[in-house]
């Protein structure tokens, strides 16, 4: 996730830009750079790793230009640069360099552009304007913007050559780009990103988020799918893609700075459950470009570690530990390789045996945790492929394993883990697929397929928590002062379980317990009155109708069933005093979809409980101690 600002107006731009960047640091990035326009020029400055880097790299170039008093820095021409744009990135195309980073500019240095997102046609556009002269300095497949609008601006303006660049653009972005021939104006363009435009007194914001601008205006212009925004001090002017003038409504947000981090939601974890789908949007996009298949080729990750292996074992604590279990029935089902798994505290002591046929994958969202560490540690001593899949660029894990395979979440600050959860599970089935692929163990078209209900999840995730939000805040109150709720499920319904019952003790501490639903009746049955509510997740599967049978016996003790079930299966209704719908999708990609009711479920019960759900007692965000 990729952080984008950019500001015009009668201040001097340097600042603003570093401190909107940093008020997007949330996003996760590996580089950063700012580029700003004065006297018909443009100086940039780019960076390596955190923010601070990029600071000190602004501040040595300003020394640099006191002291040979030249106009080479940012803060050093004439008057001080009151137009410019930043930028946070996480890499997808070309490796974490300096000139990676953005903001990328064409041949000539006179256009400028920071992106979000990904331009699927990169290469095709990067042959012909190569071809026609323009020389490419980075990796990236946004560079391609720069040149394409540069070679625009030869037969008009900016703006002109905004919309006949955009016209010809594949792909889901949103960028902000200026030109050295056009003082005092930025454009923005948004297509499938987030992007916003702060309204001030005499100067305009552009930012992927509020926050990044927050301090300085709170009358905000939201930019839709398809539409350029032309910033410039005294305006920020609504086009369609074809010119058309668009009104736009001015919002005014009354957040304070805290409320403005959390994206207008009451908490931390709210909001990460309703960033969930464009986290998972972000996680899947660079790695499903194709129609047919999966890439997960990446610079951090090489496609030959998934040669020969003849068994995958994953490690892990916790919610990744669900994460992986769900990993674990995808890859036998779909790449009928025998997966073994072990919570990570557990395995470091069995003595392990591995071989170097063998692929372990440790599942950490933090990377840090200690025991999913020392767990990987040992199995690349004794000769296994390692690689890691985590949220965290840098991370004690990355450095750790043979390959990363990141999810793209951006910064999770609640405690309980939401949005990197369903980014591991949707990294874990592009895995899994790959892994069919390469082996042959399932036909094309029926990878296309999964391929294409993949790309859905995003869409099935937004309608889900808008749709569930406020009928499972009603549930909550209804079930809030229970003490002891039991989690049941099958198959991967028995990992969506575990972490329900997981998230709802963690945050509420209510007991709670989750087995899988044929085990019920060899001892947790006892638990069992007319006053237990009993969750089960009972989507679509192939053994969907053992799950009721399991549904049945609890009714049987008069339990009250809340269960989990796909849109449009009327089996459960007659079985349940409850049930909440999840959209229709591949049986094994239901489990993504059906740990948000849970997630939900969990979040309002404790709210009604009036506690902190961001901060749970005895609970860190990184379990760093063995
Ligand atoms: C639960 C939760 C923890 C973590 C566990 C592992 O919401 O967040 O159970 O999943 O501590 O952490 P990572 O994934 O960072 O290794």
């Amino acid at each position: 996730m990729c952080g984008i600002v950019g500001y015009v107006g009668h201040r001097p731009v340097q600042e603003i830009l570093l401190a909107g960047l940093e008020k997007v640091e949330y996003r996760g990035y590996d580089s950063a750079g700012v580029s700003v326009l004065s006297d018909g020029a443009i100086a940039s400055v780019r960076a390596v790793g955190e923010l601070s880097h990029l600071r000190r790299a602004v501040r040595d170039l300003d020394t640099i230009a006191d002291v040979a008093g030249q106009a080479v820095a940012v803060a050093v021409a004439e008057r001080p640069p009151t137009a410019g744009i930043g930028h946070t990135r996480w890499a997808t195309h070309g490796r974490v360099t300096e000139s990676n980073a953005h903001p990328h500019f064409d041949t000539s240095d006179r256009v400028h552009v920071v992106v979000n997102g990904i331009v699927e046609n990169h290469a095709i556009l990067k042959r012909r304007l190569v071809d026609m002269g323009a020389t490419f300095t980075s990796e990236t497949d946004a560079e391609v913007i720069a040149h394409l609008v540069s070679h625009h601006m030869a037969r008009g303006s900016l703006i002109e050559a905004v919309r006949a660049a955009y016209g010809e653009l594949h792909g889901q972005f949103a960028f902000a780009v200026m030109s050295a021939d056009e003082p005092d104006t930025v454009v923005g363009v948004r297509l499938g990103c987030p992007l916003v435009i702060g309204r001030g007194q005499g100067e305009q914001f552009v930012g992927s988020d509020v926050a990044c601008f927050l301090e300085h205006t709170r009358d905000v212009q939201y930019v839709y799918d398809g539409e350029l925004v032309v910033l410039r001090p005294e305006s920020a002017e609504f086009l369609s893609a074809d010119g058309t003038p668009i009104e736009r409504a001015i919002t005014h947000v009354d957040w304070d700075a805290e409320t403005a981090e959390k994206g207008g939601y009451e908490t931390f974890m709210l909001k990460e459950i309703h960033d969930q789908a464009d986290a998972v949007a972000e996680t899947i996009r660079p790695r499903t470009l194709g129609t047919t298949g999966v890439d997960l080729a990446d610079p951090d990750f090489d496609e030959a570690l998934l040669d020969g292996v003849d068994r995958v074992l994953i490690l892990a604590a916790g919610t990744s530990f669900h994460a992986g279990l769900i990993a674990r029935y995808a890859i036998e089902e779909w790449a009928r390789v025998p997966v073994e798994m072990d919570i990570a505290s557990e395995w470091i002591y069995r003595n392990p045996i591995v071989s170097e046929r063998e692929l372990v994958i440790g599942i950490t969202q933090s990377g840090e945790t200690a025991d999913t560490l020392t767990a990987m540690r040992l199995a690349r001593e004794r000769g296994a492929k390692v690689i890691a899949c985590t949220n965290v660029r840098g991370s004690s894990v990355t450095r750790e394993c043979d390959g990363v395979l990141y999810t793209r979440a951006g910064m999770e600050v609640s405690v309980a883990a939401t949005k990197t959860f369903v980014c591991q599970v949707a990294t874990m089935y592009l895995l899994a697929l790959r892994l069919a692929e390469l082996r042959g163990a399932m036909a094309p078209p029926r990878i296309a397929e999964l391929l294409a209900e993949i790309k859905r999840l995003p869409h099935q995730i937004t309608e889900l928590v808008a749709g569930l939000n406020g009928r499972l805040q009603a549930t909550a109150e209804r079930h809030a002062p229970s003490t002891f709720f039991l989690y049941l499920g099958r198959h991967v319904g028995r990992a969506v379980a575990l972490e329900g019952a997981l998230k709802l003790k963690e945050i509420s501490y209510i007991a709670t317990d989750a087995y899988a639903g044929g085990e019920m009746k060899h001892g947790p049955i006892a638990l069992l009155d007319e006053k237990t509510p009993v969750v089960c997740v009972a989507t679509d599967m192939p053994i969907l109708d053992k799950m009721i049978g399991n549904i049945e016996e609890v009714r049987a003790r008069g339990a009250h069933v809340i269960a989990i079930a796909t849109e449009g299966d009327g089996r459960l209704a007659p079985v349940a005093e409850e049930v909440i719908y999840v959209p229709r999708t591949d049986w094994m990609l239901q489990a993504l979809l059906a740990v948000i009711p849970l997630q939900l479920f969990a979040y309002h019960i404790a709210r009604k409980r009036g506690l902190n759900v961001d901060k749970p007692r005895n609970l860190a965000k990184t379990v760093t101690v063995e």
